[in-house]
């Protein structure tokens, strides 16, 4: 039987809840988004599962290129999980919607609530000792009925989150590729290349031994959590500076944006 999972991670919530499950299901194997669909193909597949966070109430702009681009087997059962904090949004819906192209659908759909870890815009939260074992417990638990192959419809977009997409997450889906313009490295970039190959986008190029960005980014947040040396700095966003603010005070948020990942996953494993 052969089975496969396709994944996009930045801060390595997704990387980890795609391992758990190709724990549980065995002999499974994980692809990075990083690579060129038309290599990986799913026709021949029994199981694909396709792991990503949920983006601006929608998955990230690679993991749809990716979807879009890859063969699958209509007949195969099909699985979707989705790490996020609070609005999944649209996130099932335009996986279901670009699958029903290919003739194929979601068999099994789960959002499991993660540490946020949008850290150019705001510091991550809940507090990750709260987090950690509840997202570990999730995972183990959507590990198994996967394996198991239960059913569970796809969750839909909420009547109020419909409502209110265009005005709250189109702005921000237009600027997206351009988060990394508030990106630079100071003086401790050794040029180790981490930023690059962590990259699910290939947007970052080593010039002169220091990172180039070229503004096809999705703010993934890999290169500045998994920088070894912490030299990737950032400046916030413009849009992201009412929200970031909002956000940090509703939330009593400590002002000093710390560089969450999971801990589970390590730069080597989202190198793959
Ligand atoms: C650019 C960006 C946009 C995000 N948008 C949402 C969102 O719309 N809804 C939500 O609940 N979480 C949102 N999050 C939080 C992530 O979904 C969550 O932290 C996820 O677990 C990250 O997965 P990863 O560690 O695999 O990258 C966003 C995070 C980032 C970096």
């Amino acid at each position: 039987m052969k089975k496969i999972i396709y994944c996009f991670s930045g801060t390595g919530n997704s990387l980890r809840a795609a391992k758990v499950i190709a724990e549980v299901l065995k002999d499974t194997t994980i692809v990075n988004v990083r690579k060129d669909p038309s290599g990986y193909s799913a026709e021949d597949a029994d199981i694909i599962g396709f792991v990503c966070p949920v983006y601006e109430w929608d998955i990230p702009g690679r993991m749809k290129e990716f979807i879009s681009g890859l063969s699958v087997n209509p007949n195969a059962y099909i699985f979707m999980v989705a790490t996020y904090i609070a609005v999944h949004g649209k996130a099932f819906e335009t996986v279901e919607d670009i699958l029903s192209t290919k003739g194929a659908h979601l068999s099994y759909s789960r959002a499991i609530r993660c540490v946020a870890s949008q850290c150019i815009a705001y510091p991550p939260f809940p507090p990750e000792k709260l987090m950690l074992p509840l997202m570990e417990k999730n995972m183990l638990k959507t590990a198994r009925e996967i394996s198991e192959m239960k059913f569970r419809k796809y969750p839909h977009m909420s009547f109020i989150t419909r409502k209110l997409f265009p005005k709250l997450m189109v702005p921000y889906l237009n600027i997206e590729h351009e988060y990394d313009k508030g990106f630079f490295t100071d003086k401790r970039c050794i040029g180790c290349s981490t930023c690059e190959k962590v990259c699910p986008n290939k947007n970052i190029v080593i010039e002169d031994g220091r990172p180039k960005w070229n503004h096809n980014c999705n703010g993934c947040n890999a290169c500045v959590v998994y920088c070894p040396t912490k030299a990737i700095q950032f400046k916030r966003p413009k849009a992201y500076d009412e929200l970031g603010t909002l956000m940090t005070k509703l939330l009593s948020l400590p002002d000093k944006r710390k560089r969450y990942h999971n801990p589970h996953i390590n730069a080597r494993d989202l190198m793959v």
